[in-house]
């Protein structure tokens, strides 16, 4: 299976203009699934509520999601990334994992970070795992990272492939990727944009470094700072299978639960 990361730089509110974009980069990808950033199409800094409301679509079928429908059938590949969805009064981050044939699976940002809890309803929907070409796939969204929960709980539902799409502001997650990866013997691939957005009297400065690693820690992509590219790395989905990190320590049954104290 090929995965591939397109990390960008969007232009604020150019909806229209970051599509094309994409559908430019992408046009002859050979890949089963790309990931694009988190708000690849709007931007991210919102001055307020009603200008977040201005930009979110609905689901199905808004604009965005029709986009990457035309785009996903056109490139032969599944397509993730996250938009804005209103869904009565309530505005979700809402991750699309598209499939070519248009099916598509979403998942809503549970873990708001910093001003999104001024304008988004965090999340409603549970961490799921789902098959998409033999793969075993679960979605999460940027500040999902800082909670080893999100990992823990799409590794315990069997995800072989953990798909992270990002507008990482922090400069933490690129390494600490690395030990979810391991710790859960799970291929994480972990999609970040660059640029800046100085808006509302906020600057937002964007890490890029976006990447993947394997079960075992081998980076299979890595991006720098400030590229504009697509990536793509071939992988065997069922190496995340062999929880074993010894031939005597499996990860998911050696913990011994009886001793956290989690809630
Ligand atoms: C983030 O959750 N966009 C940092």
């Amino acid at each position: 299976m090929k995965v591939g990361i397109l990390q960008y730089k969007p232009e604020f509110g150019e909806v229209e203009a970051n599509l094309d974009r994409i559908g430019s980069l992408l046009s002859d990808i050979d890949t089963d699934i790309i990931l694009l950033p988190e708000l690849f199409a709007t931007g991210y800094v919102f001055e307020n509520g009603d200008e977040l409301r201005y930009y979110a679509e609905p689901f199905p079928d808004g604009r965005t999601h029709k986009a990457l429908k035309v785009l996903s059938e056109k490139i032969d590949s599944a397509i993730f990334g996250s938009f804005p969805e209103i869904n009565g009064d309530n505005i979700y981050n809402t991750a699309l994992f598209v499939r070519p044939d248009g099916k598509t699976r979403i998942y809503r940002k549970i873990h708001l970070f910093d001003r999104e809890k001024l304008f988004f309803t965090p999340g409603n929907l549970p961490f799921e795992v789902f098959e998409f070409r033999g793969a075993r796939v679960g979605m999460m969204i940027c500040f999902d990272w800082i909670f080893p929960e999100s990992y823990r709980t799409l590794a315990l539902k069997g995800a072989d492939i953990i798909l992270h799409c990002s507008n990482l502001v922090l400069p933490f997650c690129q390494k600490a990727t690395y030990a979810h990866a391991v710790s859960n013997r799970v291929f994480i691939a972990m999609a970040n944009r660059i640029g800046t957005e100085n808006r509302a009297g906020v600057e937002c400065v964007f890490t890029g470094g976006s990447i993947m690693y394997s079960p075992t820690g081998d980076v299979l992509i890595e991006m720098g700072e400030d590229e504009e590219n697509v990536r793509v790395a071939e992988i065997s989905p069922s190496d995340a299978r062999n929880k074993f990190a010894t031939e005597r320590n499996h990860v998911f049954s050696d913990r011994r639960t009886e001793f956290y104290e989690l809630d």
